[in-house]
């Protein structure tokens, strides 16, 4: 086992390209990402409890994320054969029709960059000694830039409603300069930035709820 650590990724670093195989055929990921949003996320492994419910949500919920510009893209260090046979059982059980790609990351080359293994020691690897893909979940937006990390633990399903959440969240936040807070849904009230003067806010959008001076509350249209 590889005993070099991943490169860094954080929030706000650029996305780095890859090309890859996937179920819908090659792609180059910079190409993929385009002028668009996208959502990559990896699981453990092809016909498993937990990800065929979380692959069959992603499916599901993937006209709302068309509807934000944003597409979806699946990885794991299966093979493309697998993954065609596995979605025939997400679609069935599901009662869905899964489109998007799926890598095949047989050689974990995406994982490892993407930093999306679990933890590299001896004691934690497949039948071939080799670790782990996790749940990992990246948003990454139009200029290739990563805007969230997330990472779950096998035994826990993630929550295909709070990624779309996420999405909007950052879409208001970039088009009107704005925060959300705890528990925000699309169409809530959003917070001033503190940057953003209040005569300035006023001006922009109207109407100002100020319960601290540095706690503002507006609102802006809901998305979608
Ligand atoms: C699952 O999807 O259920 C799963 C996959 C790998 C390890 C543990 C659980």
């Amino acid at each position: 086992m590889s005993q070099q650590d991943p490169p860094r990724l954080r929030l706000g670093s650029k996305a780095p390209n890859f090309q890859a195989e996937t179920t819908v055929g090659n792609i180059d990921f910079h190409d993929f990402i385009g002028n668009g949003w996208v959502v990559l996320f990896s699981h453990p492994e092809d016909f498993t409890p937990v990800c065929t419910t979380e692959l069959g949500a992603f499916s599901k919920l993937e006209p709302e994320f068309t509807k934000r510009n944003v597409k979806l893209i699946g990885l794991s260090a299966n093979t493309i054969s697998s993954h065609g046979k596995w979605i025939e059982d997400i679609n069935e059980v599901n009662q869905t029709k899964l489109t998007f790609p799926i890598i095949g990351d047989k050689d974990r080359k995406i994982s490892f960059m993407y930093d999306m293994l679990d933890r590299q020691d001896l004691s934690n690897v497949d039948e071939k000694g080799i670790a782990f893909t996790i749940r990992s979940v990246y948003i990454i937006d139009p200029n290739k830039t990563i805007r969230l990390i997330l990472s779950y633990p096998a035994s826990t399903g993630r929550n295909s409603k709070e990624v779309l959440r996420v999405i909007d969240s950052l879409q208001v936040g970039d088009k009107y300069g704005v925060t959300t807070p705890i528990d925000w849904q699309n169409g809530d009230d959003v917070i001033v930035a503190p940057k953003t003067t209040t005569e300035q806010a006023k001006q922009k959008f109207g109407e100002i709820q100020i319960v601290k001076p540095y706690l503002r509350f507006t609102s802006v249209p809901s998305k979608a």
